[in-house]
């Protein structure tokens, strides 16, 4: 298989893994701040399991979640890239996309603009057409970043979370698309 691109935007370095990224990866995992919307803060070994699971996701399909690191001084702040889930929902199977950055780096249009150069090298380079993005209701700053990008939201869509136990008060979602043809026209300014 061929290596995975690698993407340099404005600001935006997207690459493979290092080991250097695990110990800011551990951080990034036990901070609440960015794990408000998921079940729980992740143990070291979790972090480590999920870079693991991330790599093995790039040797089989030539994609996935991207490390990020800032262009200006190559400081590792978190990931964005594509990713196929592996439940089972309505809309699966499907290539989503996804984003998870420091909370130090929030706010300043980094993972939109990370984002952008993603989703057009899975509609130009990889031929997806379509990807889709989901969260829970309240995630407001990941479901700005989703409508930055043109995702549209039907609550047709939203969906309970198959991966969590019925009474979990995370489980419902919302599910966002975009499509290639719809993507090539109107996604609005960040
Ligand atoms: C979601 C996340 C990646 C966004 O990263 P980011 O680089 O801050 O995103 P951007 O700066 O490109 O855009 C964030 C948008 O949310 C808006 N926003 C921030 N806080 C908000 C809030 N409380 N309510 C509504 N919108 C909010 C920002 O103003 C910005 O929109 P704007 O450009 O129109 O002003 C980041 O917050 C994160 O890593 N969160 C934790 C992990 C996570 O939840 N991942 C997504 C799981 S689906």
């Amino acid at each position: 298989m061929n290596q995975p691109a690698i993407f340099d935007t404005n600001r935006l370095i997207l690459r493979q893994w290092l080991a250097s990224d695990r110990e800011p990866f551990v951080r990034l995992n036990a901070d609440p701040r960015v794990m408000e919307f998921f079940p729980t803060l992740l143990a070291p070994e979790e972090s480590i399991s999920m870079i693991y699971r991330i790599e093995a996701h790039f040797e089989v399909h030539g994609f996935g979640l991207y490390a990020a690191e800032l262009r200006q001084d190559h400081t590792f702040i978190g990931f964005i890239g594509l990713n196929i889930p592996t439940f089972d929902a309505p809309f699966t199977p499907c290539v989503e996309i996804g984003w998870r950055l420091a909370a130090e780096y929030w706010g300043q249009g980094l993972a939109t603009e990370g984002a952008r150069a993603i989703t057009e090298h899975g509609f130009q380079q990889l031929g997806l057409r379509e990807v889709v993005a989901f969260t829970v209701p309240a995630n407001l700053r990941s479901r700005r970043v989703m409508e930055k990008l043109g995702m549209k939201h039907d609550s047709a869509d939203d969906f309970d979370h198959p991966q969590l136990p019925s009474d979990h008060p995370l489980r419902r979602h919302v599910l966002y698309r975009l499509s290639r043809a719809d993507s090539s026209s109107s996604a609005p300014e960040a």
